[in-house]
C-alpha cells in the first residue's frame, strides 16, 4: 500500500470514498488480477472493456518488451516506421468491407474527435462545406473529449461544461423497459426510433448535416442493445440524404459481440468506425478510426507536397503501441478469440438471465459477451445501490463494473463457463445480501 494518497486526483472515481478505502491492483495473469492483499480477483469487465485476450499475454508481453529495445519513437508527421503500416494493413483484413483506410490515435476519445473532424472537413472538401451539424443519441458516451461530450448524451457528464460544440443535435435513445424488458438478444420493438434522423432533417434541413454518431451497443450508458432493424433504418436514412453514419466501435470492436467487430454481427456498414481499447488488448493506449476508401480519395487532390488532413498526434501510431496492436492480433487469430463471444454466448446469456427474480433487478440485457443487469434505485439515491453491489462484489474476489444503476458486465473473451457461474453466483449473492 502506498504511503500516501493524496497527490492522485483519480478519473471517474469517487476519490474520496476509495482513498478511505482503497482497492489496489498489483498484478494479473489470465482471467485473474490479483490485488495488493494478495487475493486473486475473476476480472467480469475485462479491465474496462479492454482486456479481450485476457491478461497479461505472453506475446503481447514480449512485443512490447521487444519494441521497447528496438525503437523507442518515430515522428508520425512527414515521417513513419513499418510497423505502422504492417498493423494498418493487418487492420483491414478484419474490418468490414470498405472500411480500407485506418487513422491511429490513442484512446477512444481521441478517435471520436479525429471522425468528427474527418466528417466535417470531408463534406468540405468535396464542395459541401455548409455540412457541419453533427447528430448524437441521447444517452450516448463517445468519450470525454469536448466533441465526444457534445454528440455524447450522458447528462452527468455534460452538465459542468458550458455550451459545448455549436451545431449539434439529438435522436433519441432506444432504451423502451416497457415494451422490451429482459429481452435475450436484440429487442423486439423500437426500429422506428431511428426515424428520428428523419425529424431531424426535417427541422436543420439534410445539407447542414455532416455525420450521425452511435455506439452499435451502447455501453457506458448501462448497456443499451440496439432493436431489430434500427442500425439498417439508421443507415437507409443515411444513404437518402447523404450523412455519413459513423460507429463508436470503441467498446464493440476486437470481438465483444461474436464478430470482429459489431458492424459486422448486426450486417450494417458505417462510413467512419472508431476503435481503441480491444485494439492492444489495454496494454499500450492505441485507438484507431477506420475510413472508407471513398472518404480518404476525396481528401487526396491538390499539390501533392501539401498535407491534405491537417490533424494527428505525437503519438499517433507510437511504436510501443503497435508492436503491442501487433501482438494482440496474433493472439486473437491464434486462440479464435475474435469470434468466441459467438460460441459462449448462449450460455453467457442463459447465465445473466438466470438473475432475473432476485431482489431490485427490473432488467436484464445482453449481447455477445455483453451484460446489462439494471437495478431499481434507491429512492432519492441514484446509483447507489449499484455501487454497494459492486462493493460486495469485490469483497467476494470478483471484479464488476457499474454505470448508474446497471451492472454492467464484459468478461475477457477467454473466460470459460466456470467463470461465468463464478461471477453470476457472486453477483447473485451480493443481490441478495446489499441490493
Ligand atoms: C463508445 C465509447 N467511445 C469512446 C470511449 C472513450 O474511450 P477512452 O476512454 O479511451 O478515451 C469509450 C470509453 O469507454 C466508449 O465506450
Amino acid at each position: 500500500m502506498p504511503q500516501k494518497l493524496d497527490a492522485y486526483w483519480m478519473p471517474f472515481t469517487a476519490n474520496r470514498q476509495f482513498k478511505k478505502s482503497p482497492r489496489l491492483l498489483t498484478g494479473a495473469d489470465g482471467m485473474y488480477f490479483t490485488d495488493d492483499k494478495g487475493r486473486q480477483v475473476l476480472d467480469s469487465i475485462a479491465g474496462l472493456w479492454c482486456v479481450n485476450a485476457g491478461h497479461n499475454r505472453p506475446r503481447i508481453v514480449q512485443a512490447i518488451q521487444k519494441q521497447a529495445a528496438e525503437l523507442d519513437f518515430a515522428p508520425p508527421f512527414q515521417m513513419a516506421h513499418p510497423k505502422a503500416f504492417e498493423l494498418a494493413e493487418r487492420l483491414v483484413e478484419l474490418s468490414p468491407a470498405g472500411l480500407n483506410k485506418v487513422f491511429f490515435t490513442n484512446s477512444g476519445s481521441e478517435s471520436v474527435e479525429t471522425a468528427l473532424k474527418m466528417a466535417i472537413a470531408y463534406h468540405r472538401v468535396r464542395g459541401e462545406g455548409a455540412r457541419t451539424r453533427l447528430i448524437g443519441r441521447e444517452r450516448g458516451y463517445h468519450g470525454v473529449n469536448f466533441g465526444g461530450i457534445s454528440v455524447g448524451g450522458i447528462v452527468g457528464n455534460r452538465k459542468m461544461f458550458g455550451t459545448m460544440l455549436g451545431g449539434v443535435d439529438h435522436i433519441r435513445h432506444t432504451h423502451d423497459p416497457v415494451r422490451n424488458a429482459f429481452s435475450v438478444g436484440q429487442p423486439a420493438y423500437g426500429a422506428e426510433l431511428a426515424d428520428d434522423l428523419e425529424r431531424m432533417v426535417a427541422l436543420h434541413d439534410a445539407s447542414t448535416i455532416a455525420a450521425v454518431i452511435v455506439e452499435p451497443v451502447a455501453g457506458s450508458t448501462g448497456v443499451l442493445i440496439p432493436p431489430q432493424g434500427y442500425l439498417q433504418r439508421l443507415r437507409d436514412i443515411c444513404d437518402k440524404h447523404g450523412i455519413l453514419l459513423i460507429f463508436d466501435e470503441v467498446i464493440t470492436g476486437f470481438g465483444r459481440t461474436g464478430q470482429p467487430f459489431a458492424a459486422q454481427t448486426f450486417g450494417v456498414t458505417p462510413d467512419l468506425m472508431t476503435v481503441a481499447k480491444g485494439l492492444t488488448n489495454g496494454a499500450v493506449p492505441m485507438g484507431a478510426v477506420f475510413a472508407k476508401d471513398s472518404i480518404y480519395d476525396t481528401f487526396m487532390q491538390g499539390p501533392e507536397h501539401l498535407i491534405e488532413f491537417l490533424h494527428g498526434y505525437t503519438y499517433s501510431a507510437h511504436p510501443l503501441a503497435c508492436a503491442a496492436a501487433l501482438g494482440t492480433l496474433d493472439t486473437y487469430k491464434e486462440e479464435g478469440l475474435l469470434t468466441r463471444a459467438s460460441e459462449m454466448q448462449s450460455y453467457f446469456a442463459e447465465a445473466l438471465h438466470s438473475l432475473k427474480g432476485e431482489p431490485q433487478v427490473i432488467d436484464i440485457r445482453n449481447i455477445g459477451l455483453v451484460g446489462g443487469i439494471e437495478l431499481a434505485s434507491l429512492p432519492g439515491e441514484p446509483a447507489k445501490r449499484a455501487f454497494n453491489v459492486f462493493l460486495d462484489c469485490w469483497d467476494k474476489g470478483v471484479l464488476i463494473r457499474t454505470t448508474g444503476d446497471t451492472i454492467a458486465m464484459s468478461p475477457p473473451l477467454i473466460v470459460e463457463r466456470t467463470h461465468i457461474d463464478h461471477i453470476i453466483d457472486t453477483v447473485r449473492g451480493a443481490l441478495r445480501r446489499v441490493a
